[in-house]
């Protein structure tokens, strides 16, 4: 009789994968974090969470944190979304759309407490760069949806990204660079590593990471 309770119990708390995956923007419109997630708290996005599991290992340690996992290859999108159905994340919405777009055109201002871009596609030919994520417009945009205060976390596997992200990052003026780890950031017992850092590491490859603050 108790375990049926449980069960039931579980079951009403537990979201279906139409409530875990929630649809891009229409045109022109601004998405409403508190109506998505249908309850306040801190907002953070994951742009490309590929299988998820970073966005996994941060919703987990931090359910206080609502997160929005961004992803456009539509397989992972899906492995992704099914991860944290069955492992029953409350606190994490999917989306599948380009981030870029979404974060220029559907982000509310001051609305975001964190930004995760990990491994974001490196583009290596030199006539691909201008498709890479990090541009100053796209960070002109991220800025103005993340809140005074808030932090943004990058990590890549690829020296010239690395290089074209710091140029980016360091010289905005609304940006300041601090130690990836320090302030409950980064590295500490709670990562875990996202899955091509993972991947990466054991192949021997170098990781390069940076962290700002926005000062607004
Ligand atoms: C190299 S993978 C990294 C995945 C994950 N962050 C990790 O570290 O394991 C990059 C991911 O970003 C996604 N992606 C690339 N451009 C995107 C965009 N404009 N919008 C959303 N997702 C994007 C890709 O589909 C891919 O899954």
């Amino acid at each position: 009789m108790a375990l049926e309770y449980l069960a039931k119990q579980s079951m009403c708390l537990m979201l279906s994968m139409d409530e875990i995956i929630v649809n891009a923007p229409n045109e022109g419109e601004r998405i409403d974090p508190g109506a998505l997630f249908g309850s306040q708290g801190p907002f953070e996005l994951e742009i490309g969470c590929g299988k998820g599991g970073f966005l996994l290992q941060r919703a987990q340690t931090h359910p206080e944190v609502r997160l929005l996992g961004i992803e456009w290859a539509n397989k992972f999108f899906l492995y992704a979304s099914d991860r944290m159905f069955r492992w029953k994340m409350e606190n994490v919405r999917m989306m599948r759309t380009d981030a870029s777009r979404f974060v220029r055109d559907h982000l509310p201002v001051n609305c975001l407490a964190a930004l995760h871009v990990y491994h974001p596609d490196p583009w290596p030919k030199k006539r691909h760069h201008k498709r890479r994520l990090i541009q100053t417009s796209f960070a002109d945009a991220a800025v103005s949806a993340l809140l005074d205060g808030a932090v943004w976390l990058l990590q890549t596997d690829h020296a010239g990204y690395y290089e074209q992200m710091r140029e980016v990052l360091d010289s905005h003026n609304a940006l300041l660079k601090f130690d990836w780890g320090t302030g409950g950031w980064g590295d500490g017992p709670e990562w875990s590593g996202t899955n091509f850092e993972i991947k990466y590491r054991r192949e021997g490859r170098s990781i390069y990471r940076a962290a700002y603050r926005v000062v607004k």
